[in-house]
């Protein structure tokens, strides 16, 4: 279950006529999204295509000691985050799942070479535009690995592609070689295809993916309090509150964080327009961030997203350390409410893999939402375009 309070700490800070006429703007929005080409993420996935993402998982299980995933951006974040969150922080027992992809650094992947050659490995390469530049130089560097380690026969055993149905330099090498593929949607952009195997095949190594299919289309229950959220982040913004801090008291939720960050910015950060998202793991970050929070520039909003319960239990002087996290937060909130900082809450009662799917699809829902409301294409990302227009330039490419 998932308890949202907009109120408490932001009534005070937004004008209520703004919030209520933007109230009344849902039906409109939700028939412009209803009639948007891009929102394949909104229908429930096909039952054969979970059930064969969890052969192709149980095959990875039984044939390899260890799956690479390669990816960036809405390709990768999503099975990212969700994978740091629920893996033990020490003595992890499962199995070996590496998220590449995301870096030029040839240290980085150097020593990934290095730690591979003793590795049965296997890859899974996920770009739906298959030209993604990081992706496309990890892939090469791994598969021509692949190809020293083994022959012909055996190194294309080895290889897993999600990439569009038609288009795309990895779905003609798949028509070539023949590798097992799945595709992500046309009607699906990388950050709201959680639902689509991108995520859904790194995550059924380890998960049950059922329990996220279900909590995902639970999400779909929110709509009201995915508008809600995305207004509320609208009448801020109106008074100046460009940016929102998104905190966790989770060490293990901050790459979820990352995904809010790229959710959200990649969908509202377009023609002047858009709400900057940052992040503070706490109580880390009271230590850094904090002071400005507090005392400096007033142009932040934060949303905490808090775990009501854990089940881990750790005694500090007859109180439980989990309960002690839960007063910080709710501290820290008065005080940052005090120093001007409207705060949004979000409470998790559990941190479940179900409850985080929900999560997701809330929070893709509202981006969408919030994109339509500052009257900006949810589903583009013009701007990324830009940077790898002057690579390709650079290099020659
Ligand atoms: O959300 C998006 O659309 C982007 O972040 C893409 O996912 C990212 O640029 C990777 O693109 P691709 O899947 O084409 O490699």
């Amino acid at each position: 279950m998932i308890k949202f309070d907009f109120t408490t700490y932001v009534d005070a800070c937004i004008d209520q006529n703004t919030k209520k006429e933007l109230m009344t703007k849902k039906e409109k929005i939700d028939k412009q999204l209803n009639e948007s080409t891009m929102n394949g993420w909104m229908d429930r996935i096909d039952e054969n295509l979970v059930w064969k993402i969890k052969e192709t998982a149980a095959y990875i299980k039984n044939n390899f000691d260890c799956l690479v995933v390669i990816g960036i951006g809405g390709s990768f974040l999503g099975s990212y985050a969700f994978d740091q969150m629920f893996k033990c922080y020490f003595n992890n027992k499962n199995f070996e799942v590496i998220y590449a992809g995301t870096t030029l650094s040839s240290r980085y992947l150097d020593e990934l070479v290095n730690y591979l050659k003793e590795k049965n490995f296997c890859i899974n390469v996920i770009s739906k535009s298959g030209t993604t530049m990081e992706t496309t130089i990890t892939y090469q560097v791994l598969k021509d690995l692949l190809k020293r380690k083994y022959d012909e026969n055996e190194w294309k055993r080895h290889i897993i592609v999600t990439t569009d149905q038609e288009k795309g330099k990895l779905r003609e090498e798949v028509n070539q070689e023949g590798y097992p593929s799945f595709v992500i949607p046309d009607n699906i952009g990388g950050r709201y295809s959680f639902m689509t195997p991108a995520h859904l095949l790194p995550l059924a190594v380890n998960y049950h993916i059922d329990e996220i299919v279900t909590g995902y289309n639970r999400g779909k229950r929110l709509d009201n309090y995915a508008f809600e959220y995305a207004v509320v982040r609208n009448c801020l913004f109106q008074k100046q509150k460009m940016v929102e801090n998104f905190c966790v008291y989770e060490e293990n939720m901050q790459p979820f964080t990352e995904w809010l960050k790229q959710l959200f910015g990649e969908t509202e950060g377009k023609e002047g327009k858009g709400i900057l998202p940052t992040s503070n793991v706490h109580t880390r970050d009271l230590h850094s961030l904090g002071q400005f929070i507090q005392e400096g520039n007033k142009i932040l909003f934060e949303t905490f997203i808090k775990v009501e319960k854990s089940n881990h239990y750790i005694d500090y002087n007859g109180m439980d350390l989990h309960t002690i996290n839960n007063i910080v937060e709710d501290s820290v909130m008065r005080a940052h409410f005090s120093g001007k900082v409207p705060c949004i809450e979000i409470t998790l009662q559990e941190l479940d893999e179900e409850t985080v799917a929900t999560l997701i699809y809330f929070f893709q829902l509202a981006a969408a939402y919030s994109g339509f409301l500052f009257g900006i294409n949810p589903f583009n990302q013009p701007g990324v375009e830009v940077y790898k227009k002057e690579v390709r330039e650079s290099l020659g490419a």
